[in-house]
């Protein structure tokens, strides 16, 4: 401080001189050499001897000119510096040193996509696309709001996502990984959102077709397609798989612990039947309105299933209120089949394509599936994603183990409208064969309300990304999330004064880095990210509207709000519901 102080008075004169020098060169004047002299003569204020020919005026609005861009300048470089030096117990500085992130930036993921993806073997992995590379999870967040480089999942990865309603699910997550997906995409919703956004920028994008499974009109398109659920289905575990699409959805816990096993058994000797004999979903309702109808019984003896067909007739013959409860459940659980509008997109149409999960899993087109939250669809939609991932697995296994380009399955919403009884497990080994699933769900518990804790400790567990969001409101959760990220020490400063002294003392604190408060108050756009091997990470999320296609997407989001909006007045305006027949298809 002394030694600032002594050349100050110096500094401060040789700033006065060089604004003189600057005057003087402008108006061909002249400017005393800078020294003593000069010193002695500033202290007199003899500006003619100090600057003679040179106007004061102008050395004056040069000095201030000078002052003012010095100061605005170290104030600049200062709010930099200070920016970037983190508070002590600032957990993004705590989490930014993360080796284990490198795995995930672009020049590991490139070379593991390489390495991964047969058709790219050969690539330079610099030059490949950031489509190829992977799906984007987001950016790495660093000290001082500054975002660090692009952190990508493999193509062996598998993701589970948790965030509130309205903290972006979809805009982060879903459309972003449907949008960028090389291969072939499954992608649930249960609002027309994603459909509407990406649907013609995709296809513009791929050239693949859009399969759009809409039962309930959520997008007013006409159906232009249907699916064989029992096509191929001739063993009892095929059939069993089916029946617990539908069982999952019963709503009542109660009736669905103490039938659900028996409902699924039924339903699984109906499916059997019915596809065994060329029958179809048609009539599997109608054998579940008569519980004494031996059809069913006769056609599996007759496909040589007589384990399963005893088994039938020992329900059917059972004691009547046992029966009734199984085949009550079974009829709950098979409410899709019910509603004519929904059983329309899975029995035969002459006029309409048939969906051929085995050649969906060698496009490049994409399977939209929506439907309301805990509708009647539900488990068609289950059924469905699950017919197509196990034909992915099929193709896999015939190329050597691994889907090339892989299958990207979009699960937003996944508990309400895609339950698939079986994820938990299939979480396990869809990675490895080049099935990447992004399950989102709006909380932990969701999830165990569909798998049970087990189920969901099995999801957390198989999935190699975990991403937490804003608006986690689980004090479990929350708690079990600040244990795994960690401890660290921060710097407590205190100072004490005794006798007329100060003394400073700095001590180490050891804390969480994230307190269960702090993850719960995540901001909306960021997220906790949890992958395999390494620490947990602070990343910033990628919503499509920041990214590349944001032009064309909000385009294509304009032209089918509007026309949904106005087919939906046409619908509520008229006694009779609009005819879908006669509204021009919009994708
Ligand atoms: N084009 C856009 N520009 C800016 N914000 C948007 C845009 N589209 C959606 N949002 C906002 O992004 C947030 C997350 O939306 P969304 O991803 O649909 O939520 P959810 O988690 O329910 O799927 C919402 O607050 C929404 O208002
Ligand atoms: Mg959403």
């Amino acid at each position: 401080m002394v030694l600032v102080g002594c050349w100050a008075p110096f500094g401060a004169l040789w700033v006065v001189w060089a604004a003189a020098k600057c005057a003087a060169m402008m108006t061909g004047g002249r400017v005393m050499r800078f020294g003593v002299d000069f010193a002695v003569t500033a202290v007199r204020r003899r500006t003619d001897e100090l600057w003679p020919g040179t106007p004061t005026p102008l050395v004056l609005l040069l000095l201030g000119a000078f002052i003012f861009t010095t100061t605005a300048l170290t104030w600049k470089i200062w709010r930099h510096i200070a920016n970037r030096r983190p508070a002590p117990d600032d957990p993004i500085a705590a989490l930014a040193d993360n080796p284990g992130l490198t795995a995930l930036k672009p020049d590991a993921a490139a070379k593991k996509a390489v390495a991964l993806r047969r058709s790219l073997s050969g690539t330079t992995p610099a030059r490949l696309s950031p489509d190829e590379v992977g799906l984007v999870l987001g950016e790495e967040m660093l000290p001082g709001k500054s975002s660090g480089a692009t952190l990508f999942t493999s193509w062996e990865d598998t993701v589970v996502a948790f965030m509130a309603p309205r903290s972006g699910k979809t805009t982060t997550q879903s459309i972003p990984h449907v949008l960028s997906a090389p291969g072939p995409v499954i992608a649930t919703s249960n609002k027309a959102d994603l459909w509407s956004a990406i649907a013609t920028v995709r296809a513009e994008r791929t050239r693949g077709k859009i399969w759009l499974f809409d039962p309930q009109h959520i997008t007013y398109q006409l159906q232009d397609w249907w699916c064989d659920l029992l096509s191929g289905l001739n063993t009892v575990e095929e059939a069993h798989r089916l029946a617990g699409h539908f069982v999952l959805t019963v709503a009542d816990d109660q009736k669905k612990d103490l039938w659900g096993p028996a409902a699924q058994d039924l339903l699984c000797a109906l499916f059997l039947a019915a596809a065994t004999s060329g029958r179809t979903l048609h009539h599997v309702a109608q054998w579940l309105d008569e519980p004494a109808v031996p059809t069913p019984i006769e056609l599996l003896h007759t496909a040589g299933f007589q384990l399963m067909a005893s088994s039938l007739k020992g329900t059917q013959n059972g004691a009547v209120e046992t029966r009734d409860g199984i085949y009550q459940t079974a009829r709950t659980a098979t409410k899709a089949l019910r509603d004519q509008e929904i059983l329309a997109w899975v029995t035969p149409h002459d006029d309409l394509p048939v969906f051929a999960p085995d050649d969906f899993a060698a496009s490049c087109d994409t399977l939209y599936l929506l439907s309301k939250s805990l509708s009647a669809a539900a488990p068609l939609i289950a059924a469905l994603t699950d017919l197509t991932m196990r034909a992915a697995e099929r193709r896999a296994e015939q190329s050597g183990g691994r889907l090339d380009p892989p299958l990207v399955v979009a699960l937003d919403e996944a508990a309400n409208i895609c339950r698939i009884a079986d994820l938990p497990q299939l979480y396990s080994h869809l990675g490895s064969r080049g099935i990447i699933p992004v399950t989102i769900l709006q909380s932990y518990e969701q999830g165990v309300t569909v798998w049970g804790e087990p189920g969901m400790a099995a999801l957390w567990g198989a999935a190699t990304r975990k991403l937490i969001g804003a608006g986690i409101d689980s004090p479990r959760l929350t708690k079990d999330l600040a244990t795994l990220t960690g401890q660290h020490d921060v710097p407590v400063r205190s100072i004490t004064y005794s006798d007329g002294r100060a003394s400073q003392q700095i001590s180490l604190r050891r804390q969480e880095i994230l307190e269960a408060a702090d993850i719960r108050a995540l901001p909306t756009g960021t997220a906790l990210l949890l992958a395999t091997g390494t620490k947990p990470a602070l990343i910033r999320l990628r919503p499509w509207y920041t990214g590349p296609h944001a032009n064309p997407i909000n385009q294509a989001i304009q032209t089918a709000d509007t026309a949904i909006a106005a087919a939906a007045r046409r619908h509520y305006s008229t006694e009779s519901p609009v005819d879908l027949s006669k509204e021009p298809p919009l994708h």
